[in-house]
């Protein structure tokens, strides 16, 4: 991954491939942001009017590439739009930051150094500068370059190593801002790897692998149940979900402690390997990016990841619900029931509704530890996209005070998010002749009529909330800011932020 350093040098006299300058949207053209002084100063304090002639506002995202005048010790001057300029008495905007440095560091692929001259006024601006730049600078390169005779074939690397100026490596405050972006940037690329590789790499066996190799690595407490565990225990929702696929499914529970915690947190993510929809299978146009149906167990892998580099005093339980989705003669077929690890029966009317049926049984087997809370992730219907778009995903929750928080963590991290009820008249079309629940009620409210039956799942008394990451988990437009195209690693801040909250008692 891209390096990071904080770098006490100015900007007139650091080597490095690119200068990366940030530039606001006055009311009368380009104003050049704070933290640039000195490189304006090499162009004579011309930088804004350069710009404005070179047709730059300072637009959200812009990226203009400039010659460096003699003075700098880089060949080229990087100017990121930032948006509007911030009123007097406030400061720029920390996604607006994160965004910049992310579209900055992703124009500067495959250089080996840039240095970011970017407003830095506090701790909180590092993080976001920071973070922007190692997730602008992610790309999966893992599958390219193959033939080996044609050497431009070659994949461009990420920017290999990122200098924060005007951060100081002294400050406590900023120190710990740059060690935690990179623990969360780290972990939320890792999330990306896992969802962009290839199913018939990461089946669910090769999740549990990969999470069993860096739990060791951390010391991390990995189990893993495989489908001899999982038929004998009643794991009806993942064996009744993987039994069509020749790669059986998996419950992988990762556990950190802390010594001093008082607070204990479950994480439950579907790792759908691949969603084909099984006998109720998908049409071709909808299956091609299914790949990603394992976000949730992606991103709750990586929170718990994160939450044990950054040593937090809470103790984290990451469940990972791993099946792969496939139609065979061995497929769960629609009107089949399923005894789920709850012992509640569940008819399947639609194979289609199948991350439903494996988070079930994981939230069931969460709740037998009594957490204090339990957050599921999931990439769980395409209602919640039509609902919220690509960008935001949805909160349900059974306790409204914790949608809330979450809510408010989100946004604070920077990640899209909007609350969605839990509307009770929606469980009667889950009503089943032959069961105890549908694994399908009405269509209109989907992504609630989802929430609802997760509910159902949930022990008695625990706060839950369940987030529908259907729609931001994988981008499939041009990259912008810090998204890069395919996984995304929605949630990961979230989660981490909200352990982080929970660990000072500060949940509000
Ligand atoms: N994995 C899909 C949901 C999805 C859709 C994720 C688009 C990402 C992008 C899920 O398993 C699914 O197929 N849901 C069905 C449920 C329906 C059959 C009740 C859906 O949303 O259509
Ligand atoms: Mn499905
Ligand atoms: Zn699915």
């Amino acid at each position: 991954m891209t390096a990071l350093t904080l770098s006490t040098a100015g900007a007139a006299t650091l080597r490095a491939d690119a200068l990366v300058v940030g530039v606001a949207k006055g009311p009368k053209g380009p104003v050049v942001a704070p933290g640039a002084e000195a490189v304006d100063k090499a162009f004579d304090g011309k930088l804004a009017s350069v710009l404005d002639a070179l047709g730059a506002s300072g637009a959200d995202g812009e990226v203009t590439k400039l010659p460096a005048p003699a003075g700098l010790k880089v060949p080229v001057v990087l100017a990121v739009g930032l948006g509007g300029v911030p009123a007097e008495d406030e400061s720029y905007d920390e996604d607006a930051l994160r965004r910049a440095a992310g579209a900055a560091a992703r124009a500067l692929n495959g250089a080996k150094k840039a240095a970011f001259a970017l407003p830095l006024e506090d701790a909180s601006a590092v993080t976001a500068v920071a973070e922007g730049a190692l997730l602008g600078a992610y790309s999966f390169t893992a599958y390219q370059g193959g033939d080996k005779k044609d050497k431009n074939d070659a994949p461009k690397g990420p920017l290999a190593e990122v200098a924060l100026l005007g951060a100081k490596p002294r400050d406590k405050e900023h120190k710990a801002a740059a060690e935690r972006a990179k623990i969360v940037a780290t972990e939320v690329n890792v999330a990306r790897d896992l969802i962009n590789t290839p199913p018939n790499d990461l089946t669910p066996e090769a999740f549990a692998a990969v999470a069993q190799a860096t739990g060791k690595e951390l010391g991390l407490k990995v189990q893993v149940l495989d489908e001899k565990a999982l038929l004998k225990g009643g794991y009806g929702g993942l064996m009744g979900v993987g039994k069509g696929s020749e790669n059986p499914p998996r419950l992988v529970k990762v556990s950190y402690t802390h010594p001093k915690a008082q607070k204990s947190l479950a994480f439950v993510g579907k790792g759908i390997t691949y969603d084909s929809g099984g006998i109720s299978l998908k049409p071709a146009g909808h299956n091609e990016t299914m790949k990603c149906d394992m976000s949730g167990a992606a991103a709750v892998f990586s929170a718990v990841v994160a939450v044990a580099k950054l040593g937090l005093e809470v103790n984290v339980t990451g469940w990972l619900a791993l099946a792969e989705n496939m139609p065979s003669g061995s497929a769960t077929r629609p009107g089949d029931v399923l005894r789920m690890y709850s012992g509640k029966t569940v008819e399947v009317l639609n194979t289609d509704a199948e991350g439903r049926l494996v988070l079930a049984d994981a939230l069931t087997k969460a709740s037998e530890e009594n957490p204090d809370a339990i957050v599921d992730v999931a990439t769980l219907t395409g209602a919640m996209v039509l609902a919220l778009g690509n960008r935001t995903f949805g909160i349900m929750a059974n306790d409204d005070a914790f949608r809330t928080a979450i809510h408010e963590i989100a946004e604070e991290v920077g990640e899209a998010s909007w609350p969605m009820p839990l509307p009770a008249d929606l469980r009667k079309g889950m009503d089943s002749p032959t069961a105890d629940i549908a694994n399908m009620g009405e269509r209109m409210g989907g992504g609630l009529v989802a929430g609802l039956f997760l509910q159902e799942f949930v022990g008695e008394g625990i706060t839950w909330a369940h987030l529908d990451i259907a729609g931001p988990a994988f981008h499939e437009g041009a990259p912008y800011g810090y998204t890069p195209k395919g996984g995304t690693g929605s949630a990961v801040r979230t989660l981490v932020r909200l352990a982080e909250r929970t660990a000072t008692g500060d949940l509000g």
